[in-house]
C-alpha cells in the first residue's frame, strides 16, 4: 500500500523557504507512530530540510528521490525515479513530501493521512487537491489546538 502523510493548510500550502510553517508536536508524534518501522520516500529538498538529529529519519528505511545521479544522501538510499523507489520497497511505503513528490505520488497512492491545519498562509510548496470523486474521507479526529493552530487528522481512501 502506498500512503501519503502530509500536513496542509486550508489553501493547500505545506511549506515555505524549504521549511514548515507550524510546530505541532501532536502531529509530529502521529507522523512518528505511522511511519516508524516502515519505508519512507521523500524528495531531495525534504531530506535536506530535516534537522541533523532526524536525517535520516531514525528507525525507518529512508528513500530519497533526486534526478542527480551523483547525489549522495548519508543514511538513505537515492533513487532517480518514483517508480524505482516504489519497486525497491515492494510497494509498501509512506510518501512524506514535499510538494513535488506528493504531486508525483498522489496518482499512485491508496491512502492519504492528512493533517488539516485550519489556517491560510503564504508558501511555495503545495499539496494537490483531493477531488471528491476520487477520494473519500473515512476518518476525522476532533479538532486539536496547539501553538496557536487548530488542526484535525483526516484519513482519505481512494474511492475510485
Ligand atoms: N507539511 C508537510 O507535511 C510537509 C512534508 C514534507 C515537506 N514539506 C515542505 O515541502 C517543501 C519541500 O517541497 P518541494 O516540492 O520544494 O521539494 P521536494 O519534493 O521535497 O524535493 C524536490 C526534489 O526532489 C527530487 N524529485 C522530486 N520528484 C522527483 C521525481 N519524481 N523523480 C526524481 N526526483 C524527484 C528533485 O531533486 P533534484 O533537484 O536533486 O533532482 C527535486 O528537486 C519544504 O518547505 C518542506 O518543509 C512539508
Amino acid at each position: 500500500m502506498i500512503s501519503i502523510v502530509v500536513a496542509c493548510a486550508t489553501n493547500r500550502v505545506i511549506g515555505r523557504d524549504g521549511g514548515l510553517l507550524w510546530r505541532l508536536p501532536t502531529d509530529l508524534r502521529r507522523f512518528r507512530e505511522l511511519t516508524t518501522g516502515a519505508t519512507v520516500i521523500m524528495g531531495r529538498k525534504t531530506f535536506e530540510s530535516l534537522p541533523d538529529a532526524y536525517r535520516p529519519l531514525p528507525k525507518r528505511r529512508n528513500l530519497v528521490l533526486s534526478t542527480d545521479s551523483d547525489y549522495v544522501a548519508p543514511g538513505a538510499e537515492v533513487f532517480r525515479t518514483l517508480q524505482e523507489a516504489i519497486n525497491a520497497c515492494g510497494g509498501d511505503c509512506f510518501v512524506i513530501g514535499g510538494g513535488q513528490v506528493y504531486s508525483a505520488a498522489l496518482p499512485r497512492a491508496d491512502r492519504v493521512y492528512l493533517t488539516q491545519v485550519e489556517t491560510t498562509c503564504e508558501g511555495d510548496a503545495f499539496f494537490p487537491a483531493l477531488p471528491e470523486h476520487l477520494w473519500r474521507c473515512c476518518e476525522e479526529s476532533d479538532p486539536i489546538s496547539e501553538n496557536g493552530h487548530e488542526f484535525r487528522f483526516r484519513v482519505y481512501d481512494r474511492a475510485a
